[in-house]
């Protein structure tokens, strides 16, 4: 079995916790089912902040280029708030991605059928839901140019920032779309807003473009990003693949996910493209933030964590059957009626992040 370099990133809030979950998964396959993974784990965010001064070091960034996968908590919190912009937590994310090249980043928002009453929304308007949101994740105007702060006449300040995207961008994610939509229902909805934004239209045509020429078969709807969102509290059942850019897709994924009961379920796969040996970096995280409020309470829920892992095993480390085994374990705790406090009902037992890790772990043996 060759050997796998994991670099744990677990930093801020609920992020070691959640992360440490995934830490104790990959001890056991390596101890039980003698798998080789070689774990490392560094400081990110405001938790490198305080030790190094700076939210991600060079050694760290250089290790991240170097290993199969990254499993990243999460970064930021009140403690660093009032801090410049170019030295937040958040921007050593926003390093990682758009210096990896990770333009695409998926989502996959899934209504696990033991969980239907923990959505806010009726039973039967969420209980099979299974969308794959993909989403931008280094154009638009997260990364724009202009962009800043400035004096403005009249002692006003004016903020700047700057939305574009190209053709080539555009095409590249959609194509990641289409692959996804055609081994699913065949389905994408690509979501902009081109009744204001020249962005929106080229986003519009360019999809289109696509399609025509290499995706005839798919089938393909324009949606307006508001209008999505609406529509997926409305009838989330409607959507298959929804495609959209780097704000957009934040926005629409956090709504897919209180869909599906809860944030702390929520997975993400980051992936580039192929490099000249055909390997693809990738960085994998929950979709949740640092949650200030809840961390060190051993509350969180590490699921959306432990699917991230998963998604690490499916989509860089080829190894679908271990991917699939984790799922099917996580399914079964939660068919056991355990929960963490943010899915917890009825009739269902409430447990703690660890005793969440552990009954995953024992469902794997
Ligand atoms: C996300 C988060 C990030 C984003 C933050 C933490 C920078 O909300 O991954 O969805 O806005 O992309
Ligand atoms: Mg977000």
């Amino acid at each position: 079995m060759r050997s796998r370099k994991i670099l744990l990133l677990p930093g801020d809030g609920v992020g070691p916790e959640v992360v440490g979950e995934v830490k104790k998964i990959i001890n056991w396959l390596n101890s039980k089912k003698s798998l080789d993974f070689k774990v490392e784990q560094e400081l990110i965010g405001g938790a490198s902040i305080d030790k190094n001064k700076t939210p991600i070091t060079d050694e760290v960034f250089y290790k991240s280029l170097e290993c199969d996968a990254v499993i990243l908590g999460a970064c930021g919190g009140p403690k660093w708030d009032n801090l410049e912009f170019s030295k937040k937590p958040e921007r050593a994310l926003l390093k990682l991605r758009k210096e990896l090249k990770l333009f695409a980043n998926l989502r996959p928002a899934i209504c696990f059928k033991q969980l239907v009453e923990a959505s806010t929304l009726k039973p039967e308007i969420v209980s099979g839901l299974d969308i794959m949101i993909v989403r931008e994740l280094t154009g638009g105007i997260y990364f724009g140019e202009p962009r800043g702060i400035e004096p403005y006449k009249n002692n006003e300040r004016k903020g700047i920032n700057t939305h574009t995207y190209t053709s080539s961008e555009i095409h590249r994610i959609a194509r990641v779309a289409f692959e996804l939509a055609k081994k699913r229902k065949n389905k994408v909805t690509s979501c902009e807003k081109s009744n204001v934004m020249e962005a929106g239209v080229l986003w519009r045509e360019e999809v289109q473009n696509l399609k025509d020429k290499e995706f005839g078969k798919v089938n393909l709807e324009h949606m307006l990003a508001d209008n999505a969102a609406m529509q997926l509290l409305r009838n989330p059942k409607q959507f298959d693949v929804i495609l959209a850019d780097n704000l957009f897709g934040d926005m629409l994924s956090d709504e897919a996910a209180m869909l599906t009961g809860s944030l702390g379920l929520l997975p993400s796969a980051s992936l580039g493209a192929k490099d000249k040996n055909g390997k693809i970096r990738s960085l994998f995280e929950p979709c949740h933030g640092s949650a200030p409020d809840i961390a060190g309470k051993n509350i969180s829920n590490p699921i959306a964590t432990i699917l991230s892992f998963s998604m690490a095993l499916r989509y860089s480390l080829d190894m679908d059957k271990e991917a699939d085994a984790l799922d099917n374990a996580v399914q079964q705790v939660l068919d056991d009626g355990l929960r963490t406090k943010d899915i917890v009902s009825k009739g269902t037992k409430e447990v703690t992040t660890s005793q969440m890790g552990d009954a995953i772990i024992s469902k794997l043996k």
